[in-house]
């Protein structure tokens, strides 16, 4: 069943290509399956996700995959209208959210920094000189919250924190270059809430506000629905509100 948005959505873009990045993980798989089920979000020509496992494979720390990946798009002969990046990082072997200054590590951090940020940052390079010249298009990536400056309270997750901080002033100065070359093309970060998937799991607190996958992918195929070429270089919550930098 299709669910009740928060938006009333602008005209979407007709035809071409949506890409899925992180295809793989919990929201990325959830917005391929809303992007290719739905009758609502059912514009695209064709409908194509991507990761470490697909076909062509895409790992963001190898920048010749990203390469290839986007000489694959370019090749298909379809004009990238969307582009969710839905990869990132919060935990994994030997990496876990730090507590205290007194955990950090470089390499840990540099490890965060590589995929939060670095890659996206590549993902942009390789990917936004395809978005068309004419008409509507957005490159969306997952940022979160927490990489708010203006919104840290609680400190903590030092890694995390500032690697999506990094990545929103990627996103930032991505979108002035781009407003150049493309000015209907939009490049924004998105927060997807707190979503049930394995990246969450170790941090559910009992009272803290659950998305299911599904929902979370519906809310943020909402709010791409609804932006507007002025809201380029912005950070969208999965309401649509702006947060602070
Ligand atoms: N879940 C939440 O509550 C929440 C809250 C705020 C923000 N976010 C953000 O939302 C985004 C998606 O999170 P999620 O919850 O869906 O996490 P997830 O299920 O852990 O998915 C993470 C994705 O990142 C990919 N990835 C990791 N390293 C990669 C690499 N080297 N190259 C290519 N892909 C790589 C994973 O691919 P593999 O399958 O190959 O590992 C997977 O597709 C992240 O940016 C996260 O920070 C999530």
């Amino acid at each position: 069943m299709t669910e009740q948005l928060p938006h009333s959505p602008s005209p979407s873009p007709i035809g071409g290509l949506a890409l899925v990045i992180g295809a793989s993980g919990g929201i990325g798989a959830a917005l391929l399956a809303r992007l290719q089920l739905d009758d609502r979000f059912d514009r695209f020509d064709r409908v194509l996700g991507l990761s470490r496992h697909s076909q062509p494979a895409l790992d963001l720390l190898d920048q010749a995959s990203i390469a290839q990946a986007a000489a694959h798009v370019a090749g298909l002969g379809v004009p990238l209208r969307l582009l969710i990046d839905a990869t990132g990082l919060l935990h994994g072997p030997g990496l876990q959210p730090e507590k205290s200054w007194q955990q950090l590590d470089p390499v840990q951090m540099a490890q965060a920094f590589a995929i939060n940020a670095i890659g996206p940052a590549l993902l942009m390079k390789h990917f936004l000189p395809l978005l068309p010249r004419e008409g509507r298009s957005v490159f969306a990536t997952l940022s979160a919250m927490v990489g708010s400056i203006g919104d840290n309270q609680l400190g903590g997750w030092y890694s995390y924190r500032a690697s999506k901080a990094a990545l929103n002033q990627l996103v930032r100065t991505a979108a002035i270059e781009l407003r150049r070359r493309q000015p209907q093309a939009l490049c924004v970060a998105l927060h997807p809430g707190t979503v049930a998937t394995n990246l969450s799991a170790p941090f559910a607190k009992t009272g803290l506000q659950v998305q299911t996958r599904d929902h979370a992918a519906a809310r943020l195929l909402g709010v791409i629905e609804g932006l507007q070429a002025a809201d380029s270089g912005g950070f969208f919550n999965h309401d649509g509100s702006v947060l602070p930098w």
